[in-house]
């Protein structure tokens, strides 16, 4: 499939955008300063929190890092679960579902099993997707557009 180009320059933070590619979503979160400065403080009930799993596949080098992205600020992901391929949900802010815990950080529910990921797109343990969000093949071609692809 043809590479995807994204112009982002609008998008304020907390937006989040899908586009597709090679049928897939990819997901395009302009993530806020209190997201970003949010990440590490859940390290430790990840499953994987620096993506050492399969980075061939799921996480590219300039990806790997704690924001997962090359920008801190832009996160780009395929949003597929890496369980069973069901389309997790958004839940970006704490209280968005009763079923997410009191101090939910923000970011992605799947709907089928139950799986939670982070706003880096990192798999919560004991949950049944094996592995964090897989981080597409991307790049900027200026400040404010993505090529994805
Ligand atoms: Fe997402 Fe099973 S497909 S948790």
């Amino acid at each position: 499939g043809a590479p995807v180009e994204v112009d982002i320059a609008g998008m304020a933070p907390g937006e989040m955008r899908t586009v597709e590619w090679r049928g897939k979503p990819v997901w395009i979160l302009k993530r806020s300063q209190e997201m970003v400065a949010a990440l590490p403080k859940h390290d430790g009930e990840l499953a994987d929190p620096l993506s050492k799993r399969n980075p061939d596949e799921l996480t590219p080098p300039y990806a790997r890092n704690e924001h997962r992205s090359i920008k801190p600020d832009v996160f780009v992901a395929v949003g597929i679960c890496t369980h069973l391929g069901c389309s997790p949900s958004t839940k970006l802010s704490p209280g968005a579902q009763p079923s997410l815990p009191a101090d939910w950080p923000g970011g992605f529910l799947c709907p089928c099993h139950g799986s939670t990921f982070d706003l880096a797109g990192r798999v919560f343990k004991n949950k049944p997707a094996p592995d964090n969000l897989q981080v597409p093949r991307y790049m900027f071609a200026g400040d404010t557009k993505i090529i994805i692809g």
